[in-house]
């Protein structure tokens, strides 16, 4: 070899032997044959030589190129695979970054988890509901005033919105024989928008049936639910009210949690939080699903998810939850 290319291999040989990561690899090969870099250098002076030098030394020029290619690929290879002395284990790992519920989700998993314990089902209903299910099986027949009360958006004649969870008890107790216990999440609609109330929201519906169930089951059941969501020291009182597919009907309210129930702004005054409305499944509703209220009886509930996580974390403003601020949402990153 042309002794000038045999002190540049030597060379090369010299510093590679001295490399500790790929990163020093890549520098070498920068040096001998990057564009600006030794061999390149020497091919540009091929041009100058007299013709027979021009030939062999060109021949050798470009062999020492092939050869140090081969052995910096090697080289960048074998560190590579080795896992590298490039990499510092003492330094701290990348952190990755997880995501969390949704706090919608964890408070539907939080009911959800509380009746499961006691034996009930999950059941669920499609979003698009057809009047029959979502009125008339529930005892609001057409002209009904309580139509107008829930603001629907009307899809047809005949389809609409859910305005309410409640038409998932229909479809159970059609497909069900009693016993049945089930509680049904899910989303809702309504024609309505403030700080307070969403034209999108979710509901959780309950429902038991089966012989000799009295309003007392009903009472002890959600009193135990709302002591397990928010601590033993919540009270809570039944105030007589109506609702088509109830009788008697009832809306449960809760002590205040601001000022336990002295009397503040967040209760009006009153010491109470209105929180769910419930019942006794009305005798005709039972009728309409072949069940007979002769034998047969049964409560049912329904509540606001979004009020209880507004209670729960003290949220003041709805739209919080839709707007996907991170800010907001990393608030409820379970531990
Ligand atoms: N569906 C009612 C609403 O949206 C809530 C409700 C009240 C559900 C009483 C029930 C019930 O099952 O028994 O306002």
């Amino acid at each position: 070899m042309n002794p000038k290319l045999e002190t540049i291999w030597n060379d090369l040989n010299e510093e590679s032997s001295k490399i500790k990561s790929t990163k020093d690899a890549l520098t070498l090969k920068g040096k001998f044959i990057g564009k600006q870099g030794i061999v390149p250098g020497l091919l540009k002076t091929i041009k100058d030589l007299p013709i027979e030098e021009k030939k062999t030394f060109g021949k050798e020029v470009n062999e020492l190129k092939v050869k140090i290619q081969d052995k910096l690929f090697n080289l960048v290879e074998s560190f590579e695979n080795k896992g590298s002395t490039s990499i510092d284990l003492s330094m701290p790992g990348l952190q990755t970054k997880t995501g969390t519920l949704h706090p919608i989700t964890q408070t539907i998993q939080d009911l959800t988890h509380i009746f499961k314990k006691l034996g009930f089902a999950v059941e669920t209903g499609p979003e698009i509901e057809n009047d029959y299910y979502n009125f008339e099986a529930l005892n609001i027949p057409e002209h009904h005033p309580a139509r107008d009360t829930q603001d629907t958006f009307f899809i047809d004649e005949k389809h609409v919105l859910r305005t309410q969870t409640s038409g998932i008890q229909i479809r159970t107790m059609e497909n069900q024989k009693p016993p049945i216990r089930i509680v049904a999440p899910g989303k809702v609609f309504r024609v309505d928008h403030d700080v307070t109330h969403s034209p999108v929201f979710h509901q959780i519906e309950g429902l038991m049936v089966d012989k000799d169930i009295n309003f007392r089951h009903l009472k002890y059941i959600l009193r135990m639910l709302i002591h397990e969501l928010f601590g033993q020291e919540r009270a809570v009182r039944f105030r007589p009210s109506f609702f088509p597919f109830t009788e008697p009907s009832a809306e449960m309210d809760v002590s205040c949690f601001k000022c336990n129930g002295k009397g503040c702004r967040l209760c009006s005054n009153t010491g109470w939080i209105e929180i769910l409305g419930c019942g006794m499944v009305d005798p005709n509703v039972l009728t309409g699903v072949g069940i007979d209220p002769d034998v047969y009886s049964g409560w049912a509930f329904g509540v606001g998810i979004e009020r209880i996580a507004m209670l729960k974390y003290a949220i003041t403003d709805i739209r919080l939850f839709y707007e996907n601020d991170l800010r907001f949402l990393k608030q409820f990153i379970k531990a």
